[in-house]
């Protein structure tokens, strides 16, 4: 009896080997585990050995089963894959399935216009932490403990130390610690505000800019950022340096660019005033040379902006939010 059982597994291993589609692979299946097959019958018949030769008989009968179930189904895998991977089962004359190819985010886009051009003028890339120390984000660029900018409004606190970081100046005092003059670099990255309207958003992406060598002056900023704005809008957009106040720059000015929208006439985007500020820039402090043990005879230019706010006046999109609701149908213009 167990010599059958034995064979009924044998037969189906040769028949198996000789078999080379699916389809040949499926009835011998049927054959041997369907309804009427091989060893379902064999079960059926146990009940008719004498009762001693049972169970030995049952198990060797199951044990078959499971085996051969299990051999089936990997050869009709293997052979279903087969077709498709040759080929063999396929309509090549059908159109195929469009991929939907994604794109860059406007806000990379512009990011890495602006790095493109900066590094075309000299400057080297640099990264920093988003989750930065006080020590970096305020205290040595000369922003000292109680200055309105650490405001808990302003500031995501992490800890009493620790903060994500409110822009990206930090990354003058990280390159400067680790280089010396001369240093040309820009550094582009997300900063984090608690702040949030039609023009705010808390997590936005700036660009900081720092130049230091010997005999740099205010001159070679003007020239580098009206460089920077001619390439990135078009050579015939006017800027006009107002001063201003940052705690890490003296002097300190904010540049507005002629409005890129109504060239000046007066629109929404502007406020009716014909100007948009764009940068905030600077002489780079003394105070800051001083934290990092740079000598005294170098000077140096710095400058910080937003790409919102870039991305915004070059597409001509006035609400910041549309850059992180990642709606498709807004994304697929770019
Ligand atoms: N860090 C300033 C801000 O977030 C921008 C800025 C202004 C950066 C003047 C500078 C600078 O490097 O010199 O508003």
């Amino acid at each position: 009896m167990e010599k059958t059982i034995e064979q009924i597994h044998q037969e189906a291993l040769n028949e198996l080997e000789a078999a080379s589609e699916a389809e040949a692979v499926q009835a011998l299946s049927v054959g041997y585990l369907g309804r009427k097959g091989a060893v379902t019958q064999f079960l059926r018949n146990i009940s008719k050995l004498p009762p001693e030769q049972r169970p030995a008989a049952g198990k060797q009968a199951n044990k078959t089963k499971k085996a051969l179930e299990k051999i089936f189904e990997d050869a009709l895998n293997r052979l279903k894959t087969k077709d498709t991977v040759t080929g063999d089962r396929i309509d090549v004359s059908l159109p195929g399935r469009t991929l939907l190819a994604g794109s860059v985010h406007p806000i990379t886009q512009i990011t890495k216009l602006m790095c493109d051009i900066f590094t075309n003028l000299g400057f080297d890339i640099v990264e920093g932490p988003e989750v930065e120390s006080d020590y970096y984000n305020f205290e040595a660029l000369n922003i000292p403990k109680n200055h309105p900018a650490r405001d808990m409004q302003d500031t995501f606190y992490i800890s009493d130390n620790i903060v994500l970081r409110t822009h990206t100046s930090p990354v003058q005092i990280r390159t400067m610690e680790k280089q010396t003059p001369p240093v040309r670099i820009i550094a582009p990255g997300k900063v984090y505000r608690c702040d949030s309207d039609l023009t705010h958003t808390p997590m936005f992406h700036q660009v900081e800019g720092l130049l230091v060598d010997e005999n740099v002056s205010f001159g070679d900023l003007k020239g580098t950022i009206t460089t920077f704005v001619h390439r990135m809008f078009d050579d015939r957009i006017s800027l006009r340096f107002r001063p201003s106040f940052f705690p890490f720059t003296e002097p300190s000015a904010e540049v507005d660019i002629l409005c890129v929208i109504c060239r000046g006439k007066g629109c929404r985007v502007c406020s009716q005033t014909g100007w948009i500020e764009v940068i905030g820039a600077g002489m780079v402090h003394p105070a800051l040379f001083e934290n990092v043990g740079y000598a005294s005879r170098f000077t140096g230019f710095a400058f910080g902006m937003g790409v919102e706010r870039i991305a915004m006046l070059k597409y001509g999109i006035d609400d910041i939010r549309k850059y992180f609701d990642n709606d498709l149908r807004f994304l697929r213009q770019f």
